[in-house]
């Protein structure tokens, strides 16, 4: 890839910065909940890291509901996952949650956002030793960082970001670093084509499950507009973008790329869960 495509993204830092926490001094930091400016070299994500947990009730008030189906899905798998590659891991909130769930089983963490890794690294100290943290675009090479076939892949909500001929060829990839019998739990926003009316009630839920998580945050009004207004000019800037595929898509693209039984198993208002396999 070359530079300029990173500058588009946001993502100015081409070189791969590979940590584990094990090199993390021990204690916590505290979380800054005021809402900063960005600084203009900085990428949206990189802006985002700090607010993102906060920021979390309001625009994704369903994500524990459709990350515990998630979870159930990894626990169903057998023989019990060893190693897992979670694809965008954000801050770590998924990361935790699997570790928690498969306290044998070593995750390769990947993300671009170096602000983003640095939140999980804080947040992932229970588990140093179970963790490889990477940062890299998905579209550039990673898989070297990852030294043993992967059991399953986990996914929430970051490979909408792609345009989707970047996302079929990173489907194309996933599956090489997959075992044989090795499971793709993908998260992940949708475009839907839903009849005008089951829309407008979508949207009504969307709207209160929003205002009510508001309610509950002493600056989540601050934030959101805050939010809006960043994610808007970095989308202009072209340093963000969102390029949600139709669930057909999704499927006929992970069938495509070699996985078998590609399906839709769960789906709230925005966020669908579809599971893939390798074949044996
Ligand atoms: C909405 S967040 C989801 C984070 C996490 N999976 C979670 O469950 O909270 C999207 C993440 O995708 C990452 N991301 C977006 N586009 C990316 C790309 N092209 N390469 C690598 N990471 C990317 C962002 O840095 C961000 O951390």
């Amino acid at each position: 890839m070359d530079e300029d495509k990173d500058l588009i993204d946001g993502f100015f830092c081409p070189s791969r910065i590979l940590f584990d926490t094990n090199t993390v001094n021990a204690s916590r930091k505290s979380r800054k909940s005021k809402v900063t400016a960005p600084d203009p070299s900085q990428g949206f994500f990189d802006w985002l890291a700090p607010h993102y947990e906060s920021l979390q009730p309001i625009i994704d008030p369903t994500r524990f509901q459709t990350q515990s189906v998630l979870l159930d899905i990894l626990n169903a798998i057998e023989p019990s996952p060893k190693s897992i590659l979670d694809l965008g891991c954000g801050t770590g909130t998924l990361t935790a949650q699997v570790l928690e769930l498969l306290p044998e089983a070593h995750v390769f963490a990947i993300d671009g956002s170096i602000a983003m890794l640095e939140t999980a690294r804080d947040n992932l100290l229970d588990f140093t030793d179970q963790i490889t943290l990477a940062k890299a675009d998905f579209r550039d090479p990673w898989e070297d960082v990852i030294d043993r076939p992967i059991d399953v892949i986990v996914h929430y909500t970051a490979l909408h970001h792609l345009p989707h001929n970047a996302l079929r060829e990173v489907y194309t990839r996933l599956i090489r670093v997959l075992e044989p019998g090795g499971w793709f739990i993908h998260g992940d926003i949708l475009e839907e084509r839903m009849p005008d009316p089951v829309q407008q009630i979508a949207t009504n839920i969307r709207n209160f499950q929003r205002e009510s998580a508001i309610l509950d945050l002493s600056n989540g009004e601050e934030l959101l507009d805050r939010f809006n207004e960043i994610r808007d000019a970095s989308a202009k800037a072209g340093r963000f973008t969102e390029t949600p595929a139709m669930p057909e898509q999704q499927i006929a693209w992970l069938t495509e790329a070699g996985f078998e039984f590609a399906t839709r198993v769960f789906q709230d208002w925005q966020v669908s869960l579809f599971l893939a396999r390798k074949p044996e």
